[in-house]
């Protein structure tokens, strides 16, 4: 049987263009064409959570315009329930992104504009929560108002659900959350934000690991890029390493596909090292595809490189 993933959280336009370098302050530069597409980290995570074999039911919130209507479009053909997908009726326009991916590095810079996200009541939280009651996971990220997604970590805890947060956006959080959270899945400029620790070098991503989990996260998964994740947990402390064989031609959203990967496998009950290859895997075939949920891996490529990464 499918894993049952509850994802809270962002939908977001993305707009992007391929620049031959990120520009300086004040600079214009020539790119290359624009291209629009589904993205924002929740609705990432979906995909990549669905593609990757997983039941998915979705809550979050969308302008009234035709960017929200593509998204509803794009989340039936992938077949995850989005029946907390909410229209915002306050006239606020479906969120946004401007992201520039430099060519070579592969590597990105974004602005978000969270639009309808911002705004999620209780009442919606509540109702997406009663909903999702009986999940094997549930993943958030940061992309939403901030009270609303700890109201829906809160719950979910509480009703014995596992929670996974990739702390992005990342911002302060209280320290009475990090305890409802059993996976954490900062990267190291996350990690340092969240604890003050410099993450420049792997003794610091070690600490600022430590010091999360002595906050009270069950497993704390500091995702690395092209070297992979460092993860510190009751059992297994140490690194997994990167899919081996990637071109990366745009990270953007990789960190999403991890968590989606990541919360699939762990669902499916897959022990952690398992999961965290399996995810791996995900991650990095998301790199080697321009966008962001249009480039999430299905879980015929994913078991594939797994199948030559042995
Ligand atoms: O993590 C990548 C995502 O961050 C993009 O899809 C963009 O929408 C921003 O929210």
């Amino acid at each position: 049987m499918a894993a049952r993933i509850f994802v809270f959280g962002s939908y977001i336009a993305d707009m992007m263009m391929r620049t031959p370098r990120l520009p300086r302050r004040g600079e214009t530069i020539f790119a290359g064409p624009f291209q629009i597409g589904p993205g924002g980290k929740g609705s990432n995570q979906a995909v990549a959570a669905r593609r990757a074999g997983a039941d998915v039911l979705f809550a979050t919130r969308l302008g009234d315009d035709e960017l929200g209507r593509a998204a509803r479009r794009m989340f039936e053909a992938e077949g995850i329930d989005a029946r907390f997908a909410v229209f915002d009726r306050d006239g606020v326009a479906t969120g946004a992104a401007l992201i520039m991916v430099e060519e070579g590095s592969a590597e990105n810079m974004i602005t978000v504009a969270i639009g309808p996200c911002a705004h999620f009541t209780d009442a919606e939280v509540d109702a997406a929560v009663a909903a999702a009651r009986g999940s094997d996971i549930a993943v958030f990220q940061l992309e939403t108002n901030l009270p609303a997604t700890l109201r829906a970590i809160r719950a979910m805890r509480d009703a014995g659900t596992r929670t996974l947060l990739n702390p992005a956006p990342v911002q302060e959080l209280p320290d009475d959350i990090f305890p409802a959270i059993d996976f954490l899945t900062p990267n190291e400029t996350e990690a340092a934000a969240l604890t003050g620790i410099a993450t420049a070098d792997e003794a610091g991503v070690r600490a600022a690991a430590a010091a999360l989990r002595a906050k009270g996260c069950g497993t704390v998964i500091v995702t690395l890029g092209a070297k992979g994740v460092y993860v510190a947990s009751a059992g297994f402390t140490g690194m997994v390493p990167a899919a081996p064989g990637i071109v990366p031609v745009d990270t953007t959203g990789a960190g999403d596909s991890f968590a989606g990967c990541f919360a699939c496998a762990i669902a499916e009950g897959m022990d952690l090292v398992a999961a965290l290859r399996f995810a791996n895997a995900g991650a990095g075939l998301s790199t080697t595809r321009i966008g962001t949920a249009p480039a999430m891996a299905t879980r015929a490529e994913i078991e594939a490189r797994l199948e030559s990464w042995r």
